[in-house]
């Protein structure tokens, strides 16, 4: 029987609500398809910062490389400084494990309404690919003289060719196994150097690729589009900040943040991936089990895709399609269900498959 060690971060706030009802999924899913799941648990985040001064141990890197894959809630709690969440643990493991990739798939479930009135679920179905280890978020600046006339602040973008590549080639082939078309969105007629560069080198790797249809969107059309046109999407292939802030909207489109899974991906599985929800740790409903936990459970399906088992993946799927479907919901989109009811619910959705 296939064994599959995955070290578990719920984080903070929502992240110990939503992270045990993916997992209680995961359990269920993993029994009927005859693999197993060995779970450690790593209470590591702004948490454990108030208590030991940093988000994880010096070694933490080390102890999660060992993992298949790494689930993980969110980090972040109004009293600390949040500045350091990103710095202190997710961009330094989505760094570290080269884990460039960033997909966050956006998709309508059934008995949803979007907030988009006239979209129905074959008009919201694309992938955000964000590029994940680099751009404008490599935190390459500084605060000068702040508190004087002359007081200055940079933080400096940095894309190279071979992060762009990388990026642009998992999206292409990504395309490839989709309906073919690829949407750069970029601003490269002002951001004129990094930018430019950014279309330049994606247009060359956009050679290779002659079957899918490649096309470049400003962001600013691009934002307004994913509100009046989202069906003229497939694959979005965009920067780190770029597709941190257009795949909110995409969960927002969902009809809530808490629908928006992802995976921070190492295509060449050099190093464990991590997979979580696109949402923060949500402090205003924390400690509630109100919290809409469908983005964490889809997250760990693409975990699952990701280790193999496409099975398994997509009877978690078609356990959220039908717990949607049926208007099993939290409150943020409407109903009374509670975080652990949608785990239930998906749970008895699997049960049902079992003969
Ligand atoms: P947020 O995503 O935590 O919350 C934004 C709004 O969406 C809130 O009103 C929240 O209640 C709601 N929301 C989020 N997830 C939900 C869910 N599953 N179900 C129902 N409603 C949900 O973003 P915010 O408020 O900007 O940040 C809160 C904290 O999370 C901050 O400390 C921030 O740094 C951190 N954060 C961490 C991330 C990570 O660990 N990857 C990503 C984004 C933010
Ligand atoms: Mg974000």
């Amino acid at each position: 029987m296939k064994n599959y060690k995955i070290a578990v971060v719920p984080g903070d706030g929502i992240g110990h609500e939503i992270v045990p009802a993916g997992l209680k999924v995961v359990e269920a899913v993993a029994s009927n398809h005859n693999f197993k799941i060995d779970t450690e648990f790593y209470p590591w985040g702004a948490g454990y910062y108030k208590r030991h001064g940093e988000f994880m141990p010096e070694d933490g890197l080390a102890t999660l490389q060992k993992f298949d894959a790494i689930y993980f809630g969110a980090v972040g709690l109004p009293e600390v400084d949040d500045t350091l969440p990103a710095k202190l643990y997710t961009f330094k493991v989505r760094k570290s494990f080269e884990q460039y990739v960033n997909y966050r798939p956006v998709r309508l479930l059934p008995g949803i309404e979007s907030p988009l009135r006239y979209k129905q679920r074959e008009d919201i179905d694309f992938v955000v690919i964000r590029e994940n280890n680099e751009g404008e978020f490599v935190q390459n600046g500084e605060i000068v003289n702040p508190d004087t006339p002359e007081g200055y602040a940079t933080d400096t973008s940095l894309f190279t060719r071979k992060g762009i590549e990388n990026v642009a080639n998992y999206a292409f082939q990504l395309a490839q196994k989709r309906r073919k078309k690829l949407t750069n969105v970029t601003k490269s007629n002002t951001l004129i150097n990094s930018l430019l560069y950014w279309d330049t080198v994606i247009a060359e790797v956009a050679q290779n690729y002659s079957d899918v249809t490649y096309n470049k969107m400003y962001v600013d059309n691009a934002a307004a589009s994913f509100v009046l046109k989202p069906e003229t999407f497939d694959v979005i292939l965009t920067t780190n900040m770029i597709g941190d802030i257009l795949s909110d909207l995409g969960g927002a489109i969902m009809g809530s943040l808490g629908f928006g899974p992802s995976g921070n991906i190492n295509p060449e599985k050099i190093y464990p991936s991590m997979f979580e929800p696109i949402h923060g740790s949500a402090p205003d409903i924390a400690g509630q089990n109100i919290a809409n936990p469908i983005g964490a459970i889809w997250s760990a399906a693409l975990m699952l895709e990701h280790l193999g088992e496409k099975d398994a993946a997509a009877d978690i799927i078609s356990g959220i399609e039908e717990t949607t479907r049926k208007q099993t919901l939290t409150v943020d989109v409407g109903g009374k269900a509670s975080t652990s009811d949608i785990a239930d619910s998906i749970v008895d959705h699997l049960s049902t498959k079992v003969s």
